[in-house]
């Protein structure tokens, strides 16, 4: 799923987040505290769960920094909260959220805790596209390689060993796309990844 959120002026952000689901069925966010969904939860309290499996948009709406667009993703206005939803999505589910202590956290100074959690209290869920699901083994390996280069992007300075683990996971999502579907775009995707993995486990 991709998180739409925004700052308190407006400006929206959109980043690939998992959403857990909690003992009583309730819907868990955990951004890292340095990200920008992070920082716009705590300025506006509502979100857009964005249902999608388009790898090519992971990609993009995890590496904003990393990679510049050609065309603006294509916000567009939802229907019960502030917050923008994005266009052509499978699914949406608009989301109120408020902070919630983890376990972990409770132990821990609120100054150390690095991963946050939201409550989601769902307003609204809208599923004007449903195609036929078809699974694809190259699109859940070209997410997947994706979840594991963000986590190269947080790691590699402090923790090379893991990273290089990461990176062999990359590499057998590879080798999966190649067999199974190497002209397609989660093919780019990969190769995408793995050049900005390389970029910066070289630095
Ligand atoms: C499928 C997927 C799930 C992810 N889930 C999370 C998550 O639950 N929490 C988190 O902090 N980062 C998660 N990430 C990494 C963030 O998307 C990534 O760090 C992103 O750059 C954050 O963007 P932002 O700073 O605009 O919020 C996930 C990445 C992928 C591809």
């Amino acid at each position: 799923m991709i998180l739409t959120t925004a700052a308190s002026n407006g400006t929206p952000n959109a980043a690939p987040m998992g959403v857990w689901v909690g003992e009583d069925w309730s819907l868990v966010l955990r951004p890292f505290r340095d990200t920008a969904t992070a920082r716009n939860l705590a300025q506006m309290p509502e979100a857009v769960i964005n249902i999608t499996n388009d790898s090519a948009l992971f990609f993009r709406t995890a590496f904003k920094d990393e990679v510049s667009a050609k065309e603006e993703l294509p916000f567009e206005a939802s229907q019960t909260v502030e917050v923008p939803r994005l266009h052509g999505m499978l699914a949406y589910l608009e989301v109120g959220v408020e902070p919630r202590q983890s376990p972990k956290a409770a132990k821990e100074p609120k100054s150390e805790v690095d991963v946050l959690e939201y409550e989601c209290s769902v307003h609204s869920i809208d599923a004007p596209n449903q195609p036929p699901v078809v699974y694809s083994r190259a699109r859940c390996a070209a997410i997947e390689a994706v979840i594991h280069a963000t986590r190269i992007r947080a790691l590699h300075a402090s923790d090379p060993a893991k990273s290089k683990q990461l990176l062999a996971q990359i590499q057998e999502c590879r080798a999966l796309v190649q067999r199974v579907a190497p002209a397609s775009p989660h093919a780019r995707v990969v190769e995408d990844t793995l050049r900005l993995v390389h970029r910066w486990m070289k630095a």
